[in-house]
């Protein structure tokens, strides 16, 4: 059977990281070909990609070298690991990917969105999710979380603001690609949130299971 392909996205805090293991271990359980990675970081070099991006500098850090880094991350998380996978037939979650950068780069950065969409494309080489979870909160709730759970790191010191822009981005794309990309109420609690998820994956994607 060919494979499947799965994202989440949202805004920090949301609880991607959090839904994307549960549905991961619950897959796992009735199917051994399930792979959990994410973005950025999935590969050797896209960790060390992810550590600049990261990390707090003091140097300018312009949203276009932030965007190359990104596509770069995602070139060769795809040609490396989610194109192989799927080709053995495997499901692939991925915990962020095309919609995050959109969501961040092209709606709280304004860089032009068709360049971040053509960049999306090309890095991929059009590979596009068959769903998106979106995960979606307010912004005071999820930078409350984080500031709970760890210090803000470079990009979560940014203001109210951004996230709000990030936010509406991400429920634009939503609203753009209705059959792909499914909103997730993030504010109730973990196991009604990821019972919902495996709901929908259940009766999208029957026969996976
Ligand atoms: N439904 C929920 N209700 C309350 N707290 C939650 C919920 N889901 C996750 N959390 C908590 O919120 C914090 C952030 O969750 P998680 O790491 O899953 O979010 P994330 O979207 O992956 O964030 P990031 O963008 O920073 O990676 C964690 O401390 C987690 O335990
Ligand atoms: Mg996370």
């Amino acid at each position: 059977m060919k494979g499947l392909f799965v994202t989440f996205e949202g805004i920090e805090g949301a609880g991607k990281s959090t839904q994307a293991k549960e549905l991961y271990n619950y897959l796992k359980e009735q199917n051994p070909k399930v792979a959990l990675t994410r973005e950025p970081g999935g590969t050797d070099t896209g960790k060390k990609i992810r550590e600049i991006l990261l990390t707090p500098t003091e140097e300018v850090f312009p949203s276009l070298a932030e965007l190359f880094l990104y596509e770069a991350d995602r070139v060769l998380h795809v040609e490396n690991k989610i194109k192989p996978l799927l080709e053995k037939g495997y499901i692939v979650i991925s915990d962020r990917y095309i919609d995050s950068t959109l969501a961040y780069q092209g709606y709280a950065r304004n860089i032009d969105k068709e360049v971040v969409k053509y960049l999306n494309k090309l890095a991929t080489d059009n590979l596009t999710p068959d769903i998106t979870f979106l995960i979606d909160i307010p912004v005071e709730e999820g930078l409350k979380r984080i500031r709970e759970e760890r210090g803000f790191d470079r990009i979560e010191q940014e203001d109210i603001d951004f996230h709000k822009k990030l936010r509406e981005g991400f429920l634009k794309i939503a609203q753009e690609e209705k059959n792909r990309v499914v909103v997730i109420d993030g504010l109730n609690s973990p196991q009604e949130i990821s019972a919902k998820i495996i709901k929908i994956f259940e009766s999208r994607f029957k026969e996976y299971l």
